[in-house]
């Protein structure tokens, strides 16, 4: 089954989602340091956005930044990614710097890209989100139409999943 490659900008309210671009390194750096796993170098970030737009020309899905439109800097991105899913049924994600948290910005950009990602004919998208993750979780509940399928394990916990169908017709 082939789909329709996701446009390459989405507009919401506040922002022009973009892909990721190399000038986008250092703040992403940034992001991925702020998990908590390590710190991610410029040039890591790099490797992973290069990985990205591999993903978007092979797949047409991706990662789309948050640019405020009032041109202050990047706050995060949301994206559809493989991820735990497959090509066909990808998961969607969401990550925020963290001095961009508590505005409702992971929930608009989602919003927009998950209505993309079921443009290209996709019929279900995924979200797998760790039990304590409970900002995440309420993101998902506010875009609503996810029903939470199974719970797996790993070696750092459980990991909830959670399927949201395309729209009928
Ligand atoms: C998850 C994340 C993207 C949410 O971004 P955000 O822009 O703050 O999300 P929104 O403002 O759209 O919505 C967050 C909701 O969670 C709620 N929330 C935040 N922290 C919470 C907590 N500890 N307990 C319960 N609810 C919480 C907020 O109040 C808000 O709900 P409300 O609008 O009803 O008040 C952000 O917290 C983040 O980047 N986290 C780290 C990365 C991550 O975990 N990504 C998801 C991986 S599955």
């Amino acid at each position: 089954m082939t789909f329709a490659p996701m446009p390459a900008e989405l507009a919401t309210e506040r922002f022009v989602l973009t892909h990721e671009e190399l000038d986008d390194a250092a703040w992403l750096a940034e992001l991925f340091t702020a998990r908590g796993g390590g710190t991610v170098t410029e040039a890591d970030a790099q490797t992973r956005i290069a990985a990205m737009h591999e993903l978007t020309s092979a797949h047409g899905i991706g990662a789309y930044v948050l640019r405020p439109r009032d041109g202050s800097p990047p706050v995060g991105y949301a994206a559809i990614v493989i991820g735990r899913g497959s090509v066909a049924e990808p998961e969607l994600a969401y990550e925020l710097l963290p001095d961009a948290h508590g505005r409702g910005y992971a929930t608009e950009a989602a919003t927009a890209v998950l209505e993309a990602a079921f443009a290209t004919g996709r019929r279900r998208i995924w979200s797998t989100i760790r039990p304590w993750n409970a900002a995440s979780l309420r993101v998902l509940e506010k875009l609503g139409g996810f029903d939470h399928v199974r719970t797996t394990s790993d070696e750092r916990g459980e990991v909830l999943w959670f399927a949201r169908d395309a729209p009928a017709g």
